[in-house]
């Protein structure tokens, strides 16, 4: 039996009890539990639109299993859930009511487009997906190679973002960029200068390139701790990520992105990174085929599920949740 209890806001030792069962979560799985908007999610202790579900054992103070969800953009919604290792091979039923507990509140909270993004899916997240009424949405691919590089090298000159200053042109051309894209096409300030106060922003690995006087392209990167790449550690090597890459649609097709990615691999290597790293949507043809031919390879797919919540829909109540 089991039953799980929905926490609209975080204290510290709900926060702590959670970090217990990310940390399973993650050295099972060796990747983080949850992705990094949630964490942050999570740690301030809930925003508008945020809620945790909290599944235990009953009669136990054991977190079992964990989703969250966090809204606000618009009637759209994200979904994440960690289940402890030792509660994977239960069957469906936890990982159910948990989702249902979750796609409830979002009924209650007026509903909406929902995502849920998995790490390395595999048959069970699809059968929970399809039980609480969820369908497969994108597959995000995440890439990776050695550095450095060394048959080229980037010849076109690029600058520092400044904090401060440089947010306006660089909103600009990532929206116009991605303006297709489901989560990177709308960002505002706040969405900045969020990532600005994050320990990992490093604005020397914040490339831009510029153009007759107009931002033309940028590689964003960012150096990852080492504990992040948990099945690796014992190798030592340090990863790096293009965090975000992007040509304003104006300047495509030229070369320049080739370019920005060898600018941020050279800058990565100059601060000890010894895999590049970065995430890329399966469909994303022009973007794939220019990693794969900077020697990316496939490591792993993450995958969404999405569903549309009416308002006030048929979700459970949270609470009266229960299972054996
Ligand atoms: C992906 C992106 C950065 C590439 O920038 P770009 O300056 O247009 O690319 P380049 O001119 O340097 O092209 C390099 C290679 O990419 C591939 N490529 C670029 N555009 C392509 C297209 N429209 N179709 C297919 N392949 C394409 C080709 O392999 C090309 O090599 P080739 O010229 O030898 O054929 C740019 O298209 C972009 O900003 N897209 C929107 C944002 C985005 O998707 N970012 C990546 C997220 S992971």
């Amino acid at each position: 039996m089991h039953h799980v209890e929905i926490k609209r806001r975080m204290g510290e030792a709900d926060i702590a009890a959670i970090s217990v069962l990310l940390e399973a979560a993650s050295i099972a799985d060796g990747h983080r539990a949850l992705g990094e908007h949630q964490w942050l999610d999570l740690v301030q202790g809930g925003r508008e639109g945020f809620a945790g579900f909290v599944a235990r054992e009953s009669g136990r103070e054991r977190i079992i299993a964990y989703a969250q969800i966090s809204g606000g953009n618009g009637a759209s919604w994200a979904v994440e859930y960690v289940v402890h290792p030792q509660w994977r091979s239960a069957g469906v039923e936890l990982q159910e009511d948990l989702l249902s507990a979750a796609l409830g509140e979002i009924a209650a909270q007026g509903g909406g487009h929902v995502h849920m993004w998995v790490p390395k899916p595999g048959p069970i997240n699809d059968a929970v997906a399809r039980a609480v009424g969820m369908r497969r949405g994108r597959d995000l691919i995440q890439m990776r190679r050695a550095l450095p590089i060394t048959e080229e090298s980037a010849v076109i000159s690029v600058r520092p973002f400044r904090t401060g200053e440089d947010e306006p042109a660089w909103l600009e051309v990532n929206n116009r960029a991605f303006r297709d894209h489901p989560e990177q096409g709308s960002w505002d300030l706040a969405t900045v200068t969020e990532r600005e106060y994050q320990p990992w922003f490093d604005p020397s690995g914040f490339l831009l390139h510029e153009r007759d006087g107009r931002l033309a392209g940028f590689c964003w990167t960012k150096v990852h701790e080492p504990e992040d790449d948990l099945m690796n550690a014992a190798v030592m090597h340090q990863l790096g990520e293009i965090y975000v890459i992007a040509v304003d649609p104006d300047f495509q097709g030229h070369g320049l992105g080739r370019q920005l990615v060898l600018a941020g691999l050279a800058s990565l290597c100059e601060r000890g990174v010894s895999t590049g790293m970065l995430y890329v949507d399966h469909d994303n043809e022009a973007a794939r085929r220019l990693y794969f031919s900077l020697g990316f390879v496939d490591d792993h797919t993450d995958r969404a599920y999405v569903t549309d919540v009416p308002a006030g829909g048929a979700g459970q109540p949270p609470g009266a949740l229960g299972g054996a």
